[in-house]
């Protein structure tokens, strides 16, 4: 298989091209022939021209690539190595949602030929590819798993809005549904990968591992969350605590906040689902999923007690909330909690601008009905002064600040909300308040 890729007798097919499949597709296309898949009419075009619709990777990321963008799943019978990389959200019970995941694994399926290999990337429960996946392709193709074609699970790991940790230079774990498709897995995964690539022993590990890394950082977060809300009612501030507790060698600085996202917020609800299956109930990851989840609520309600206790009018209060992506220096809103922090305030009846550099201001609009401030030269000049700013998301855009920049736009008793704790030290004289 190898060996007809890189000669180009055989192609390869990306099946999902948003975070994961775009850099996965442009970094194969260097090597092999790829036919980028996807069913999003509307991204194709801007791929077509050399535009990623999620704004992560630059024009040039496209320069001589060999790889064509199609929504015709008939196209995908050229292929004979398919990687799968589509979303696998929750649904509004918080229960995994694999209607995207199955619709990929049928398009594949309807054109599956023997000796074709099917390598799933999407984050999934462990179990999930062998127990839905490979049923489906079997029922539809008429092959045999491991007799006729052969299954891999390689998940991702890329950190969006972190050009440090890229697909080349972070470790990718690769597994298959027997030895000899491992080896050839893992020989095509190590030609883009230069820090190379783990044998997992099976397809189940290899899934379990990726749950697993976003579920420990799920839990360790809502630890210092919880941590932060006992700290809160003694006066201590947790980043000076962290600061002091990080100077031992064993100690790991997470840091609290909100938790979004479709990873760290959607995976251990995976987890969770796989465990109510088994009849078991799991604790710390239920407790750790409950913790992130109020947070948004948490810093609304933390707000409203510091206007009334800073003698500010809580029915004529002006709040401005700065960043409403995800996490910081992406442009991706999906399952942000900025938003819980917005329907909070205004369940107080407390009018609330909202402010972002790098979203999408239609995006916010369709997606959860928020209008975002225009700031033309990126200058915020309320009508009157704000009472309260929360700097929910610090974008890089937003770490020159100084104190007289946030004096420009909120009242003299008005109060600066640090989500993330990153203005500690600058401001001196306003009121200052972080989790
Ligand atoms: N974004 C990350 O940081 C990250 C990191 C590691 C793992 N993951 C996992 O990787 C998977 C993909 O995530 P993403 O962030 O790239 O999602 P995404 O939403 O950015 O992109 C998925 C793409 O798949 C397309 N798609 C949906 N259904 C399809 C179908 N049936 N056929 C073809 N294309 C289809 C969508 O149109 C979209 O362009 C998820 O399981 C996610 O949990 C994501």
């Amino acid at each position: 298989m190898y060996n007809k890729l890189i000669s180009k007798k055989m192609k390869m097919a990306v099946v999902g091209l948003g975070y994961v499949g775009l850099p996965l597709a442009l970094e194969f296309a260097k090597n092999f022939s790829v036919i980028g898949y996807d069913i999003k009419q509307r991204n194709l075009k801007l791929l077509q021209n050399r535009v990623d619709p999620s704004g992560e990777l630059s024009e040039d990321s496209f320069d001589g690539r060999d790889i064509i963008f199609t929504s015709n799943s008939e196209e995908l019978r050229d292929a004979s190595f398919y990687i799968i990389a589509v979303p696998t959200p929750i649904d509004k019970y918080n229960s995994p949602d694999l209607r995207p995941l199955l619709s990929a694994t049928l398009a594949v399926a309807n054109v599956l030929k023997p000796g074709d290999y099917v390598v799933y990337e999407s984050t999934v429960y462990p179990g999930c590819t062998n127990e839905e996946c490979v049923p489906l392709l079997e029922r539809v193709s008429g092959l045999r798993v491991r007799r006729d074609f052969k299954v891999g699970y390689s998940p991702e790991r890329i950190n969006p809005g972190d050009s440090e940790h890229s697909l080349r230079d972070t470790m990718k774990i690769v597994s298959a549904c027997d030895s000899e498709s491992l080896d050839v897995v893992a020989k095509i995964y190590e030609s883009v990968v230069t820090a190379g690539v783990h044998r997992a022993p099976d397809i189940n590990v290899a899934e379990a591992a990726k749950i697993i890394e976003n579920t420990q950082r799920d839990v360790n977060i809502a630890l210092m969350n919880e941590l932060s809300i006992l700290f809160n009612r003694m006066n201590i501030n947790t980043f000076d605590v962290i600061k002091a507790a990080a100077t031992k060698w064993n100690f790991i600085p997470y840091t609290p906040g909100l938790v979004g996202g479709h990873c760290i917020g959607v995976d251990p609800y995976y987890m969770m689902h796989k465990a109510a299956e088994l009849k078991y109930h799991p604790q710390m990851i239920t407790s750790g999923r409950f913790v992130n989840d109020s947070m948004g609520g948490y810093i609304a309600k933390q707000t409203v007690k510091k206007l009334l206790s800073n003698d500010l009018p809580l029915l004529r209060a002006k709040v401005l909330v700065m960043g409403v992506t995800y996490k910081e220096d992406v442009y991706d809103i999906r399952n942000s909690k900025v938003i819980d922090i917005v329907r909070e305030l205004l369940s107080y009846r407390i009018a609330v601008d909202v402010v972002d550099p790098n979203a999408d201001s239609n995006a916010v609009e369709e997606e959860y009905g928020i209008k975002l401030m225009q700031t033309p030269d990126g200058q915020i000049k309320p009508a009157s002064k704000y009472h309260a700013v929360i700097m929910a998301v610090p974008h890089r855009e937003y770490l020159s600040m100084t104190e007289s920049d946030f004096k420009e736009f909120l009242d003299p008793k008005g109060l600066v909300v640090d989500v993330r704790g990153v203005f500690k030290d600058v401001i001196k004289d306003l009121r200052y308040w972080s989790l």
